[in-house]
């Protein structure tokens, strides 16, 4: 995926725009207003719908390389041995946002983002520490421990309100952080004061559609949950690779979503399992179907279109981005990890109603059912970790 002005040549305009509305770590800290895009009429992204690889397990270094060379370069030549993934079906389709447009929906967006709270009848994995352990702890254990072995200066994308770019302080590293929402900013910087950490830990605000990085500068890159609220997600990997030192490595954790199939099961069964949500309200919400049914595509033409219908009401970005993360990821990189995990039961861990006491058992049963869908092939799962590096 590539992001360009409509009414100039395409790379150029990309750079242009990119440097038109964006913050670069030099800008001061904290500023209130979110980025904006004078210079051009329309938000143009291109979007490649590849396939993306599914491997069976942790793929070897070697095999991720071989795929990332066949995609990026073609089919590899004859007497070679094939790919070990699907080979990827290159079809690019363009998004076009006009940019007045664009500023609403990322206002909406970063408002959304300020006023999130634990919502007890809709409660999260990640606003409960225990759930938190079960489901992603060994993933974000991984991505902490590779970015202390990266190096000293690390950059955060999308930092919510500071939870990993602090334990990556705590680790020694000197970290630099964005995020959309000034709200957020605050509270990761006022926490970074009262554990003075505030020496190593630099929170900015930040619109990743339109950040400029400064060059070969930090020795890892890290996003946690963050990617798929991003629009322009080939126009951020290119500023990613060129801010990473020649050694550096990109670490990322994220959602790419379930398929059509587990979407449909899932709203099924959240519909008919005692939930925090009363029936009546889960009864009410079913306008949200079609958003929570629709995939990355269906988001962006609902996007382009205006109709927003497949959009989240308060978060117009919510899903943006998912498969097409990795995608953007290893046409400028080489993937050298690749791992999928929580394919369909983690959805309900949060959300029964259970009695306190077999909350977390239930949990991990759960996560062995995830697990066991894994092991078998059905299916793979709706997150995953990847760690690239310069080609
Ligand atoms: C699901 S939260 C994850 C936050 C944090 N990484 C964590 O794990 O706690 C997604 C974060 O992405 C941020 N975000 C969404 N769109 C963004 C954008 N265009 N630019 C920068 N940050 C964005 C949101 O403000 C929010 O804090």
């Amino acid at each position: 995926m590539s992001v360009s002005a409509n009414d100039a040549d395409t790379r150029r305009s990309s750079r242009a725009l990119t440097r038109a509305g964006s913050t670069s770590v030099n800008s001061p800290p904290l500023t209130k207003a979110t980025q904006s895009i004078p210079a051009c009429r329309s938000f143009v992204v291109r979007v490649s719908r590849n396939e993306i690889p599914h491997p069976k397990t942790s793929a070897h270094p070697s095999q991720l390389a071989s795929f990332a060379t066949s995609s990026f370069l073609g089919p590899t030549s004859k007497g070679t041995s094939a790919p070990p993934f699907k080979e990827a079906v290159a079809t690019d389709a363009e998004v076009v946002v006009e940019n007045s447009q664009y500023q609403e929906l990322i206002a909406k967006e970063a408002k959304h983002w300020s006023a999130v709270r634990p919502d007890p009848q809709n409660p999260q994995i990640w606003h409960d520490p225990q759930l938190f352990e079960i489901f992603f702890g060994k993933h974000y254990r991984r991505l902490i421990e590779r970015a202390v072995a990266a190096g000293p200066a690390v950059l955060e994308l999308g930092c919510g309100e500071g939870n990993l770019s602090i334990e990556l302080a705590q680790r020694g590293l000197h970290v630099t952080a964005y995020d959309l929402s000034p709200e957020r900013i605050e509270r990761a910087q006022a926490r970074a004061q009262r554990l003075r950490l505030d020496h190593c830990t630099t929170f900015r605000v930040g619109d990743l559609n339109t950040l400029t990085l400064p060059a070969e500068t930090f020795d890892s890159v890290v996003a946690h949950d963050a990617l798929h609220h991003i629009l322009n997600i080939g126009g951020l990997c290119d500023e990613v690779r060129g801010s990473l030192k020649p050694t550096g490595v990109f670490l990322v954790m994220d959602f790419i979503g379930m398929g059509a199939i587990r979407k449909v099961l899932a709203a099924a069964l959240y519909a008919l399992v005692p939930t925090y949500q009363p029936y009546r309200a889960k009864w009410s919400l079913r306008h949200r179907l079609r958003g929570f049914l629709a995939d990355e595509n269906r988001r962006r033409q609902s996007l382009q279109d205006g109709s927003g219908s497949s959009l989240h009401d308060e978060s117009p970005f919510e899903e943006i981005s998912q498969r097409s993360i990795v995608n953007e990821i290893r046409k400028r990189l080489l993937l050298t990890a690749y791992e999928t995990f929580c394919p369909f039961w983690y959805y309900f861990a949060a959300r029964i109603r259970l009695p306190k006491g077999m909350r977390y058992s239930v949990a991990r049963l759960l996560h062995v059912m995830d697990g066991v869908l894994l092991r078998l092939h059905l299916v793979r799962g709706a997150y995953f970790f990847l760690e690239a590096r310069k080609l």
